[in-house]
């Protein structure tokens, strides 16, 4: 299977670093953040990854990057169309590289704990659709948060930011999915806040019952702002995630 890492948008909550910086390129413990996602694809058996950026950031992905040699791992590159367009908007530059597999994509702010593998073996299993990961968290709001059905088996819709959250999850930024999700990217309009919203691609699949989810173990964070930037530092050293943990 290939992996997608989304490295582009505009990072404004991580201003005014950003404004010099790509927010993937910032330091979380001894590694650029973007190295922490790259480490989990590689340890679940994914080595083919493209990095979708911006195009004046490319060239610092490619110095710090380069092909993945050192790595063990082969990266592709791709220029994000429009670096405020979305997530959705930005996952379309994945379309010739995917061609008709399976494949994971990972939002390249993305910290976390567990092991891919088990998700990634249950979507093998998935003859169709796509499967998502949850985690609990309390600041619901920042999020996608899912409405689950009584026996809490399906997702029969998820809502961006809601004000009123109908459960204490939230969608994490690792999706998994299969070709069609760029004809689903194709369906959607801009959101309210002019983006091509990933939410609204995954409602495509709960629409159609073919949106699966697990619920991630271990911690995760979504280091966009400048608070969850730190506390991703702390977890990893804490949590000795070094380069030889993978
Ligand atoms: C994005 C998604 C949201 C998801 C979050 C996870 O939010 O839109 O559904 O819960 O990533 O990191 P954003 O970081 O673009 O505000």
């Amino acid at each position: 299977m290939k992996g997608v890492i989304l490295a582009g948008g505009t990072g404004s909550r991580l201003r005014p670093f950003t404004h010099i910086i790509n927010k993937h390129l910032l330091p979380v413990g001894p590694y650029p953040m973007i190295y922490w996602p790259i480490f989990k694809l590689r340890e679940a058996g994914i080595y083919e990854i493209l990095i979708i950026t911006n195009k004046n950031d490319i060239n610092s992905f490619l110095k710090i990057l380069g092909d993945g040699e050192e790595l063990n791992v082969k990266f592709s590159y791709k220029i994000q169309r429009n670096e405020g367009g979305g997530i959705a908007d930005s996952l379309m530059c994945a379309r010739n590289f995917i061609e008709k597999e399976k494949f994971i994509t990972i939002l390249g702010d993305n910290i976390f704990e567990d092991s891919l593998k088990p998700y990634l073996q249950a979507f093998q299993k998935q003859d169709k659709g796509a499967r998502v990961l949850l985690k609990e968290v309390k600041d619901l709001s920042r999020y996608g948060v899912p409405q689950l059905d009584d026996d809490k088996k399906r997702i029969k819709a998820i809502f961006e930011k809601p004000a009123d959250p109908p459960s204490s999850f939230c969608v994490t930024g690792i999706y998994m999915y299969d070709h069609k999700v760029f004809q689903c990217i194709d369906a959607i309009q801009p959101s309210h806040r002019n983006e091509l919203e990933i939410t609204d691609v995954n409602n495509l699949y709960a629409k159609k019952n073919e949106l699966q989810f697990d619920i991630l173990q271990g911690w995760w964070i979504d280091a966009g702002t400048h608070e969850s930037l730190y506390k991703a530092f702390q977890k990893v050293n804490e949590n000795k995630l070094g380069d030889d943990t993978y």
